[in-house]
C-alpha cells in the first residue's frame, strides 16, 4: 500500500513563516497537503490557499483536503514555476509563498513510477506522467558523454564515466527496460573496492537522484520558480523552501543571498554607485535542519533544509 507523505520540518516552517488569519498563500509542492493542511487551519476563512503540483495523484489528495477546509482553495496542475508566472500575470499577490522539493513518499512507493531503487520497476521517474522524456529515454538514448555529465553534475557521482561506460556497453546488447536493470549495471561498473567504500548507502542511490532530476528538469524548474515566487510576494511577504540535496541548498541559499545584499560596490569605493539596497532579510542565518526526533520518526527528513526570507521595503533594511 502507498504510505502517505510525512510533511517535513513542518513545526518549523509554520514557526518561521508565521502564517495569518485572511492571508494568501501559495504552496509550490502540494503533494499530499501536509504542509498545506497546518496552513489552511492558519489562514482560516478569511484566507486564500493555491496549491501547484505537477502530478495528478497530488490533484486527489487536493480534492480531499478542499472540502475538509474552511479556506479558499485552488489547484493548479502545472509545472510551479509556469503556475507562479500565470498568477503574477492574474497579479496575486501572496503573503507566503513555499516549496517543498523532491519527491513525495507518495511518488517513492508507487513502485510501478519507477523512482526507487528498492524496487524493480519499469523505468519511468517522471512526476508529470504526461510529460514525454523518461528515464527509459534518458538511459538508452542519451551519448555516453551526456549520460556522465548528467550523472557528475546533477548525482555528484565521482564514478560517473564509468557507469555511463557500462550502460551503453550493455544497451548495445538489449535495451534496459527496468529499474533492477539500472542498478545491476550500476554495480557491475564499480569494482568491489569501490563498492565497499558507500558504507551504509546504495550505489546506485546518487545515479537515480541524477535521472530523476533530468526527467523532471528539476534545478532548471527551482531557478524559474524562485524570482516567479519572489515577484509576486507582497511586502512583509516570506518565501521558504526546504531543499533535499546541494543542488538544491545552493540554489535556495544564492538566491535568498542576493536578495538581502545591499550595495556591491568595491570596498574602496567612497560613495556607493551602485544604488542596491536590500529587498529581503533572511529570516535563517543558517539553514534550519530536522531535529533528530523528527529523523527518527522519519529518516526520509535527515537531508531537509529550511530557508526563509521576509520581502522588505527597497531601502528598508
Ligand atoms: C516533497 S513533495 C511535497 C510534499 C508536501 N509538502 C506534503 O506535505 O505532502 C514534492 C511535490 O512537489 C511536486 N513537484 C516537484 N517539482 C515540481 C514542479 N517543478 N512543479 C510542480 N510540482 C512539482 C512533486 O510532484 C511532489 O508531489
Amino acid at each position: 500500500m502507498t504510505r502517505t507523505h510525512v510533511p517535513v520540518l513542518a513545526g518549523e516552517l509554520i514557526e518561521l513563516t508565521q502564517p495569518a488569519a485572511g492571508e494568501n498563500v501559495v504552496d509550490c509542492t502540494f503533494g499530499a497537503g501536509g504542509h498545506a493542511r497546518l496552513m489552511a487551519d492558519r489562514i482560516g476563512p478569511g484566507g486564500t490557499l493555491v496549491c501547484i503540483d505537477r502530478d495528478p495523484a497530488a490533484q486527489e489528495r487536493f480534492e480531499e483536503m478542499a472540502a475538509e477546509v474552511s479556506c479558499e482553495t485552488r489547484f493548479m496542475r502545472m509545472e510551479y514555476s509556469e503556475a507562479l508566472e500565470l498568477l503574477h500575470e492574474e497579479r496575486f499577490e501572496a503573503d507566503l509563498v513555499y516549496l517543498d522539493l523532491g519527491i513525495s513518499s507518495m511518488q517513492v512507493d508507487a513502485r510501478e513510477r519507477g523512482f526507487s531503487y528498492s524496487y524493480d520497476a519499469p523505468l519511468d521517474m517522471r512526476m508529470d506522467p504526461e510529460r514525454r522524456l523518461d528515464a527509459r529515454q534518458i538511459v538508452n538514448g542519451w551519448e555516453e558523454r551526456r549520460l556522465a555529465q548528467v550523472f557528475r553534475r546533477y548525482g555528484e557521482d565521482p564514478n560517473a564515466r564509468i557507469i555511463a561506460r557500462e550502460i551503453v556497453r550493455r544497451r548495445h546488447r538489449a535495451p534496459l527496460e527496468t529499474t533492477a536493470q539500472l542498478v545491476d549495471a550500476v554495480e557491475a561498473a564499480l569494482p568491489a573496492a569501490i563498492r565497499r567504500r558507500f558504507g551504509g548507502s546504495h550505489p546506485a542511490k546518487r545515479i537515480f537522484q541524477a535521472i530523476r532530476i533530468a526527467v523532471n528538469d528539476e534545478l532548471e524548474a527551482l531557478d524559474r520558480a524562485l524570482p516567479a515566487a519572489w515577484a509576486i510576494l507582497r511586502e512583509d511577504g516570506r518565501l521558504a523552501a526546504v531543499s533535499f540535496h546541494s543542488l538544491e541548498a545552493r540554489r535556495v541559499k544564492r538566491f535568498l543571498a542576493e536578495r538581502a545584499r545591499g550595495c556591491i560596490c568595491p570596498p574602496d569605493m567612497p560613495v556607493c554607485g551602485c544604488g542596491r539596497t536590500p529587498e529581503a532579510e533572511l529570516l535563517t542565518r543558517r539553514a534550519v535542519a530536522p531535529s533528530p526526533g523528527e529523523v527518527a520518526d522519519n529518516p526520509r527528513a535527515r537531508s531537509g533544509q529550511l530557508r526563509v526570507a521576509l520581502r522588505i521595503a527597497e531601502g528598508g533594511a
